[in-house]
């Protein structure tokens, strides 16, 4: 039997950021009705390069489908010109334990991160927003981006800022190639985050990039960037302040923009209104008013890369023309 190798290239021919939308909200959708095994993440640190290896395993049994993604994160990567974080997803048939498929997966990272923020966005902010704030402008901005022009095309304006101007200019060029959006950018953070609809942080922060006197009422923030133990980007007083909503509480406290807080204690349990997946499936609300500030804290979930890669390896095994130029290997020959 064939395992397949499917690169990044592979992958871009079947997913596009309105198919990731799809598969992540049914992902978000499982977890709601708590349709899946998602155990632990596992962090291996290697201190001497500055690093750490993340693996995140899940089964859906409805599909079904097993794997897990193997995450690093290496902050000093820029020096060796490679990506901070690189995953790969093991596709495994949850009957055998076959492994189907090595699917790339820092692009299918990249992109279910920002169609989770897309979708937050979609259950979450006012339902008309012209302006929306970027603080950090990398990878992440981008696909929040991409995700938030399908689920909101009326938006008219994007302000940004970055503490590297060049990545607000690159960004601003990549926002005004296919979108007729006016892009600001400012030079401080408050000026991508007061007026704004949506505001979304997508930094490595590990304190607080502003707190809540600078939010405008009826914000909707995407709190993206804080994804290991120690990183943070609201304020507690922010968090306190909004109706905030995380995408899994166990791995949030532990890992996502409410770690510090929580271990802290300067927030509860009490302080969260609910999962995003429980807001999607209508067991819990969000906003209520349109004054309300929410909060969609995102650590990332095992099922969103799992649902997203099993979805691009079907949709290339459909396809003869793909499906005859990928790459294959018999490893138990
Ligand atoms: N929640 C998730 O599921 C998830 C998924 C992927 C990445 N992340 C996290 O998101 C963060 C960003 O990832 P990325 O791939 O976009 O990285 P990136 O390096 O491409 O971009 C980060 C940007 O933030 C800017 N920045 C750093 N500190 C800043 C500050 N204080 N104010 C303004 N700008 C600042 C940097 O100059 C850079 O342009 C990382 O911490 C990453 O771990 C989270």
């Amino acid at each position: 039997m064939q395992t397949y190798l499917i690169k990044k290239s592979d992958v871009a021919k079947v997913l596009d950021m309105e198919s990731c939308i799809e598969s992540v909200e049914s992902a978000f959708r499982l977890f709601g009705h708590e349709k899946f095994q998602m155990p632990a993440r596992t962090f291996l640190t290697i201190e001497e390069y500055n690093g750490d290896i993340r693996s995140t395993p899940a089964y859906i049994p409805e599909y079904p489908i097993a794997g897990v993604k193997a995450n690093s994160d290496h902050p000093d990567n820029y020096k060796l010109d490679l990506p901070t974080k690189i995953a790969t997803i093991l596709l495994i048939d949850p009957k055998s334990g076959f492994l189907i498929a090595v699917v790339d997966g820092t692009y299918i990272s990249n992109m279910r991160t920002g169609a989770a923020g897309g979708i937050a966005a979609r259950y979450m902010a006012n339902k008309t927003v012209n302006v929306v704030g970027f603080v950090g402008a990398g990878k992440q901005a981008r696909a929040l981006f991409d995700a938030l022009m399908i689920v909101h095309p009326e938006i008219k304006k994007i302000k940004v800022y970055d503490i590297i101007r060049k990545h607000s200019e690159l960004f601003a060029k990549y926002c005004t190639s296919g979108h007729s959006v006016e892009v600001e950018i400012v030079d401080e953070t408050a000026g991508a985050v007061t007026g704004c609809g949506i505001v979304n942080t997508s930094t490595s922060a590990r304190n607080p990039l502003f707190n809540d006197s600078i939010v405008s009422p009826g914000t909707h923030i995407n709190a993206i960037g804080a994804d290991t133990a120690g990183r943070q980007e609201m304020s507690s007083s922010i968090l306190k302040k909004a109706i905030t909503v995380v995408d899994d509480w166990d791995k949030a406290s532990d890992f996502g923009e409410i770690n510090v807080p929580f271990h802290m204690g300067e927030i509860t349990r009490a302080d969260i209104q609910a999962e995003l997946g429980e807001i999607i499936i209508g067991e819990k609300n969000g906003r209520r008013s349109e004054d309300d500030i929410t909060v969609f804290d995102s650590v990332g979930l095992a099922v969103q890369d799992l649902i997203t890669a099993w979805n691009v390896y079907k949709r290339l095994m459909e396809n003869e023309e793909y499906k005859s130029k990928l790459l294959d290997v018999s490893f138990l020959d």
